[in-house]
């Protein structure tokens, strides 16, 4: 088992990764200060994992309550986490419980919001089990839920007292949503680490098989370089936007499609694509750096074409509601080079447009 670690001060907080890691139970039993617990899943996951977590708290002596949330993006909505606090009063929990997320990233970014806001704030744990939530949602404390007109729009900063990211959950992943998670561990490649990047290179048919060994190193990578950008900017005042390389397209794709179409990774695919399209136009990337994403995006399973749909208005009308909208400018990260993200705001307009009318007009 590796252990990371978030250093946020006296709200640090430790990352465990590895298979197996419900075998210890101390590794959630230490990070829960009361008897009373809410694990918060979804119907998918439940029947899975739920059973295991139960048994594991109630051997502690904890009492456990359980709610299972509908599955799905659309549902990450005021009107789920309205039920999470349903829940938590129906059951009299009380400034001491402490929230369990066991599910990918809609259910950890719930339950973290939940958890900000019930009573003030207690305590809450991530138990992340998408590879996506165990490289990327589960770490750094951002929770919330979409509105209808902008994904991820009403949240908190709030971060988690332990994650624990065991691989094992993994074997049960649909092989798209697996891809979905790959999405995201290349983007650490990209935005802050080249020796990462030429390894993802090299190494991505052992991590599209799952190796174990392989997997557990790509999730090591990322949330070392998450939690290294976190720890220094968690609020999001600066070096942090970097972590959104490709995410103000990719969630103008989200939002267009009303979160039913693209998986949020693969938005980012696109996303990251079009962002690394644009830093060529304006003279960063070359072209057969642009070729290489493409094609380990494409090794990694995951869509590189705009979705039909879109259209450069549409793109440009939903960017304009993006959270990185600063005096009604849209800043977008771009890179510099591989391994290299900057977040700008005086990039070539025109260049942007170009990029956009020739992504939507290429065929699939
Ligand atoms: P998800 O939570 O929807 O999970 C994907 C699917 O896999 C769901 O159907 C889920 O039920 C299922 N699933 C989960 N674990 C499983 C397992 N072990 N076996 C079988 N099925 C399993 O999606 P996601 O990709 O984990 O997360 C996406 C969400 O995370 C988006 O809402 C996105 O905005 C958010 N996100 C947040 C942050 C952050 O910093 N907070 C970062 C990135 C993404
Ligand atoms: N996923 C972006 C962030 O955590 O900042």
């Amino acid at each position: 088992m590796k252990t990371l670690s978030v250093d946020l001060g006296e709200r640090s907080y430790p990352i465990y990764i590895g298979s197996a890691l419900l075998a210890q139970p101390h590794l959630l039993t230490d990070h829960i200060r009361g008897d009373e617990t809410l694990i918060v899943s979804n119907e998918t996951v439940a029947p899975l994992y739920l059973e295991q977590v139960q048994r594991l708290l109630r051997d502690a002596g904890k009492r456990v309550d359980t709610i299972v949330l509908p599955d799905g993006e659309q549902f990450k909505t005021l009107d789920t986490v309205n039920g999470i606090f349903q829940t938590l009063l129906e059951k009299r929990h009380s400034r001491k419980t402490t929230l369990i997320a066991l599910g990918g990233g809609v259910v950890g970014d719930m339950t973290g919001f939940a958890a900000a806001c019930y009573q003030r704030g207690v305590n809450f744990i991530q138990i992340p089990t998408t590879l996506l939530a165990q490289v990327d949602s589960s770490v750094g404390g951002k929770t919330g839920v979409n509105h209808p007109l902008g994904k991820n729009m009403i949240g908190a900063f709030y971060q988690p007292r332990a994650v624990l990211a065991d691989v094992g959950f993994l074997k049960t992943l649909p092989d798209r949503e697996y891809s979905a998670g790959v999405a995201e561990v290349i983007k650490y490649g990209l935005i802050s680490d080249p020796a990462f990047y030429e390894w993802l290179d090299g190494n991505l048919s052992s991590l599209m098989a799952k190796e174990r060994e392989a997997v557990i190193y790509a999730v090591e990578m990322s949330c070392l370089n998450k939690a290294r950008i976190v720890s220094a900017d968690e609020r999001e005042a600066g070096k942090r936007a970097i972590l959104n390389l490709g995410h103000t397209f990719g969630h103008a794709i989200e939002t267009a499609q009303g979160y039913q179409g693209l998986l949020h990774g693969e938005a980012v695919a696109v996303g990251m694509l079009l962002a690394a399209e644009l830093s060529h136009r304006m003279g960063y990337l070359n072209e057969s750096e642009v070729a290489g994403l493409r094609d380990l995006l494409r090794r990694a399973r995951l869509p590189v074409a705009v979705p039909a749909e879109m259209t450069p208005d549409l793109f440009m009308h939903h960017m304009a509601l993006d959270k990185k909208v600063s005096e009604g400018v849209v800043r977008l990260i771009l890179l510099k080079s591989i391994g290299s993200a900057f977040v700008s705001a005086d990039y070539d307009k025109g260049l942007l447009s170009e990029t956009l009318v020739a992504a939507c007009t290429r065929p699939a």
